[in-house]
Formats: C-alpha cells, structure tokens, sequence
C-alpha cells in the first residue's frame, strides 16, 4: 500500500475564514478535500464552482473534489478546469462513468468514483483501470460528523484485493467519521487516502490532527 494520503475536509471548517482554514493545514496535509453538495442528490447544501474558483487562488494545496450533485456530467469537467487535483463523482448519480472518468482525464484531473453507503461496489470493479480514486462513503453521504461504519471496509477490501491483483495505480479513499479510534482499521482494510473533518477542525490543532492521523494510518 502507497504512502498515506490524509485530505481535511472543510466542510467542518469555518466558511466565513476558508482561506486561512485551509492554509492551516496546508504543510501538513496532502489534499484539501473540498464537499459540493446540491440539496437534491444529499440533502445538504454546501458550496460550488466559485468557491472553489475563489479557493483556488488562496492556496497551493491540491484539492480533491467530492462532488454530492445529481448531474455530475454537467458539472464535473469544469472543477478539474478550476485546477482541482482530484475530481469524484458518484457511482448513483451517472449512467456513463467511463465516459465522465475520461473526460475529467481530459480535463486534467485525477478521476474518481464514490460510492455512498447503501451501494455495492462489486459492479464497478471492473471500471478501475479507467479510475484514479475510488471513495468508498463509511457513512452516509451528506453531513459531517457522522458515527464510522466498519461495515464498509469490506468493500474496501473488494477493492484493494482487486487494485493488487490487477496491479493499478489507484487510490482508495475512505470518507466519513475518519479519526484517530476509526483510521487505523480503515488502513487496515487497504485504504490509502484518509478523509477528515470534524477529526480535523474540530481540532485545537488542525495541523497537529493531521499529523496524528498520519502516523496513526502508516501503521
Ligand atoms: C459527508 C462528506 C464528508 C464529511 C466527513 O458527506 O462527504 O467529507 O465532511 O466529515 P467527518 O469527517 O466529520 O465524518
Ligand atoms: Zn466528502
């Protein structure tokens, strides 16, 4: 397994103070990840393409895109035209993910592909070598602060046994109620890129946290 990734979430951030939320994690982590949320694929509204835009220019830390939208296919290319690192989109919310995986490639970012908690991910497996990421939901997408599902490590062990075997460059991303007692399981099961939020900036120290949970998800 690579090297861990460990992405904040800012969604437990303070959004009057984005900019230096994000800068005060930006030595110690490896991706900012950055929730989009539509009120209709969750019901939750968070922010879009101008936030984003905007953030862009604030900081140098990549930005890895979870993007919670029914048209995914609308709107996906332009995050990785925003200059966002990593753009995932979900599995429930596109009839043609090949396609959308590739244009995102096209656009220049990192392709990936969620799965939220009630879905199987057995289909998908086979999509991998046109993927990136793969984000497997511990929880149920569409807020923060929600209790971690060990239950869904499973699926992250699907995918690893299949990213072994097969030999792929992918990362697998874990996302939802990540923290110190729920990381190293998660490693464990063969994730390799660790979302946080409320682990994060409900943190004294966010930056500290996130040094934490790395050492913690190395092993
Ligand atoms: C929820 C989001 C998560 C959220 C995780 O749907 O996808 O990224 O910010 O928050 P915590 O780490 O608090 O569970
Ligand atoms: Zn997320």
């Amino acid at each position: 397994t690579p090297s861990p990734i460990i992405a904040p979430s800012i969604l437990a951030s303070d959004f009057s103070r984005l900019g230096e939320e994000v800068r005060a994690i930006e030595g110690a982590a490896d991706w900012v990840h950055v929730d989009v949320m539509d009120n209709h694929f969750v019901p939750n509204l968070t922010l879009g393409l101008p936030v984003v835009q905007s953030l862009r220019k604030a900081t140098t830390i990549p930005f890895d895109v979870h993007l919670m939208i029914a048209d995914p296919q609308r709107w996906a290319p332009a995050y990785a035209e925003a200059g966002a690192y990593n753009v995932t989109f979900h599995a429930e919310a596109c009839d043609d993910p090949v396609a959308l995986a590739k244009s995102l490639r096209a656009a220049g970012a990192k392709a990936g592909l969620a799965i939220d908690r009630d879905t199987p991910v057995e289909p998908y497996l086979e999509l991998l070598p046109y993927l990136d990421t793969v984000l497997i939901m511990t929880i149920k997408a569409g807020f923060g602060g929600q209790k971690f599902m060990p239950e869904m490590l499973d699926k992250v062990r699907d995918v690893r046994r299949r990213v072994t075997v097969g030999d792929l460059d992918v990362r697998i991303e874990v996302d939802g109620g990540i923290a110190a007692d729920t990381i190293e399981q998660a490693a464990e099961a063969g994730a390799d890129a660790f979302v946080a939020g409320t682990a994060v900036y409900g943190a004294a120290d966010p930056a500290e946290a996130v040094r934490k949970l790395r050492a913690l998800a190395a092993g």
